[in-house]
């Protein structure tokens, strides 16, 4: 396992997406940032840290027969990995929120952005962006629903210790993964995440409330929301908001 520590860079995901793209990149290299300039999140937002005080890295990860269809076992196993470590901290409410924030107390800890490299209809490799809020105690108020380890715990916590704990994790999701034991990563990934089978209040992207209850993930990645009149529908990323 090699790691990279810069003071501050772009985006640790484009850092080493361009380096797989210039060079060989070996399996499982980590590239871990104190401040990104132009840190990259899901849907296009930007992801921005309080230098030094968060835990931003990427990892690079390969992949010999990863179908494409079975990318979302990717997300629930990165998703799981970074759980299961916070979990250690005794955070409270902890979740995951499909299709991979992690939530305690109903805010945001930690968010995640995968970018693949495909060949045909298999990701070839990974770059596997973690984003989590450890040290940082203020937060602008755009993010409203952002929080921190040491804001719910009260405690600092170290970053490299941390690192290390997802590592580790983040490896033995991966070899479930290789082995293809999707069936396991998605019923541990359904135990924990957040709002499933709870009655609540959606909003589509025509910004029309309605209410229903998670019920799981479709095979395609989408999230499966059962109505009030039992009708089973899927969203993807941009059509629902909770
Ligand atoms: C999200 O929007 O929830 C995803 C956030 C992902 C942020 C991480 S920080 C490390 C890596 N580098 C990036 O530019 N983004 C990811």
């Amino acid at each position: 396992m090699k790691i990279i520590k810069l003071d501050a860079i772009d985006s640790t995901n484009s850092f080493l997406k361009n380096l797989s793209v210039n060079s060989t990149v070996q399996d499982f290299t980590i590239v871990m940032a104190k401040e990104q300039t132009s840190g990259k999140g899901q849907m296009n937002a930007k992801w921005v840290v309080d230098g030094g005080k968060n835990l931003t890295f990427s990892v690079f990860s390969c992949f010999d027969d990863l179908e494409i269809s079975n990318q979302k076992y990717l997300s629930f196993g990165v998703s799981l990995a970074v759980f299961e470590t916070l979990n250690e901290l005794k955070l409270p409410k902890l979740a995951i929120k499909w299709p991979n924030d992690i939530l305690s107390v109903n805010k945001k800890l930690a968010g995640i952005l995968i970018e693949n490299n495909l060949k045909g209809n298999k990701i070839t490799s990974s770059v596997i962006g973690i984003g989590i809020n450890v040290n940082q105690e203020i937060f602008s108020k755009d993010l409203p629903n952002a929080t921190s380890i040491k804001k719910i715990v009260n405690k600092e916590f170290d970053l490299d210790i941390l690192l290390n704990e997802i590592l580790i994790r983040l490896k033995s999701k991966l070899e479930l993964l290789h082995k293809k034991d999707y069936a396991f990563l998605e019923k541990q990934y359904l135990s924990v995440l957040y709002k499933k089978n709870v009655p609540s209040m959606f909003k589509n992207n025509q910004n029309i409330l309605f209410m229903g209850k998670i019920i799981g993930v479709s095979e395609n990645g989408k999230l499966q929301i059962e109505l009030e009149n039992e009708t089973i529908k899927e969203f993807g990323l941009k059509e629902v908001s909770f």
